[in-house]
């Protein structure tokens, strides 16, 4: 089975940096497919904490990582991560990017905050990091990518034409600061420096891996409901993080993907706006928060937190077609005497549905059916496999299994390697 999609079943920190880096250790090549330094993984190796944003989590093992076709590069962001990296003595030296890969430049980073703040109350409570602007210019075919930065010539060409109506934009539009074609393109052409170094044919790379039955993980950044056309619209990223979007990101055939992980949380978080049915109520959403330690690793933010949602991920289950699932943060619930778990949602009309809404308005007005599973209020990170867990917290995997009908693989007992139960 060499071909494995890592693919975020939620609204994106449920672990999936952790759980790749895991299956890392046993894999020859790790592809990030879309998305760009909105990204926030956490991985914790020993008493060593990781926090990465723009390269796959291979890095950390020194696998061949490949940042592919379908992801937005913010170079300032990629360099500094690598050289960090470098610093602490990870070899980078295998990191390959696609020269197709969109270049976040500076304009899209104004834009998005610029865009934000003239939201007001309807924001959608973006990282601000320039992804959508990003992606809006790549459909629109005005885009600047890897490859461009390799010519100079044709790098200042292309800022050029695009300052020319960005700049009219922001300034008269946003009223801010527009941006200086000479101080961009000489930016630029030193990050190429780097870029240059580690540009690659990414999509051949991963073929010619495949074919020679080497090992491939495929890891999305965010999640199955903040993908652009499958997720809670407009409250989404500006890309497919679901699982088919490994395909179109890296540049293989679907057919060669052979198994898709989905990574959830034992309960939801999500950050930015948007509507949550499960969103918990009262003093337990500040209880669940600081044990969890959930806040933003990109922004800080406080995450929301609710409880399980089994529409959601049954959901998740549907549009990534996942094989398999990991449940992480497990320990985080052993303070809870009783365990909410949203089985179903009762729409407006009254009537319940096992099935995620299918119209915004409705999921906007689902409220959760919920039910009652018994905690277990003892430490579990301590545990060697699921059988030496308490009954209770093995009553709640088994019930997630049951309900979705996709096996557990994995269960996470707390933030380092070894806390993973197989
Ligand atoms: P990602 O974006 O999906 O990679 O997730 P983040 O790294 O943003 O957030 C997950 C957080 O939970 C990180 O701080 C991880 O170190 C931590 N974590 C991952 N798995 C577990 C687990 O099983 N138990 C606990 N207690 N923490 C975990
Ligand atoms: P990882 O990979 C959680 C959310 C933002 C916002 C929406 C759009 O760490 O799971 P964007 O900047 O992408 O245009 O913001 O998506 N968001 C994330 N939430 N984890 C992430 O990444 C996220 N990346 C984006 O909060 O609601
Ligand atoms: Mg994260």
């Amino acid at each position: 089975m060499p071909a494995t999609v890592v693919v975020g079943a939620q609204w994106g920190d449920e672990g999936k940096g952790k759980i790749v880096d895991l299956l890392a250790q046993h894999s020859d090549v790790v592809c990030r497919y879309q998305g760009g330094p909105n990204a926030g993984h956490t991985i914790v190796v020993g008493d060593e904490t990781f926090k990465i944003r723009a390269a796959p989590s291979g890095v950390i093992s020194g696998k061949v990582s490949v940042i592919g076709a379908g992801c937005v590069v913010d170079p300032e962001v990629l360099i500094d991560e690598l050289d960090e990296l470098d610093a602490r003595g990870i070899d980078t030296s295998k990191v390959v990017v696609s020269g197709n890969a969109h270049l976040i430049m500076p304009w899209h980073i104004a834009i998005d905050q610029a865009s934000e703040r003239r939201l007001g109350k309807l924001q959608i409570g973006t990282t601000r990091r320039g992804i959508g602007p990003c992606y809006a210019d790549k459909a629109s075919r005005i885009g600047i990518r890897v490859q461009d930065v390799l010519d100079p010539k044709i790098l200042r060409q292309k800022i050029e034409v695009a300052l020319a109506e960005k700049n009219v934009w922001l300034e008269r539009v946003y009223e801010v600061e527009g941006f200086d074609l000479d101080e961009v393109a000489t930016r630029y052409e030193g990050y190429a420096r780097t870029l240059r170094q580690i540009v690659g044919d990414t999509s051949l790379l991963v073929d010619e891996a495949l074919t020679a039955g080497k090992d491939v993980l495929f890891e999305g950044a965010q999640a199955t409901l903040l993908d652009l056309d499958h997720g809670t619209y407009p409250f989404v990223t500006s890309s497919n993080p679901i699982a088919s979007g490994a395909a179109t990101g890296i540049g293989i055939g679907p057919t060669r993907i052979d198994r898709v992980l989905g990574v959830a949380k034992a309960y939801v978080t999500r950050v930015g706006e948007g509507p949550f049915p499960s969103e918990i109520e009262g003093s337990n959403q500040e209880r669940l928060r600081n044990l969890g330690g959930e806040f933003g690793t990109v922004t800080g933010r406080s995450r929301r937190c609710g409880w399980l949602d089994l529409v959601a991920l049954r959901y998740a289950v549907r549009v990534n077609g996942l094989t398999s699932l990991a449940l992480t943060k497990l320990d985080v619930l052993s303070d809870f005497d009783e365990l909410p778990v949203c089985v179903a949602y009762r729409l407006r009309d009254g009537s319940q549905t096992p099935h995620f809404p299918a119209h915004q308005s409705d999921f906007h007005h689902a409220t959760p059916v919920w039910e009652t599973l018994a905690g277990w209020r003892e430490a579990i990170d301590g545990a060697a496999s699921r059988m030496e867990l308490p009954e209770p917290a093995r009553r709640y995997v088994e019930f997630v299994e049951r309900e979705l009908k996709v096996p557990v693989e994995l269960v996470g007992v707390g933030a380092g390697r070894q806390h993973v139960l197989a």
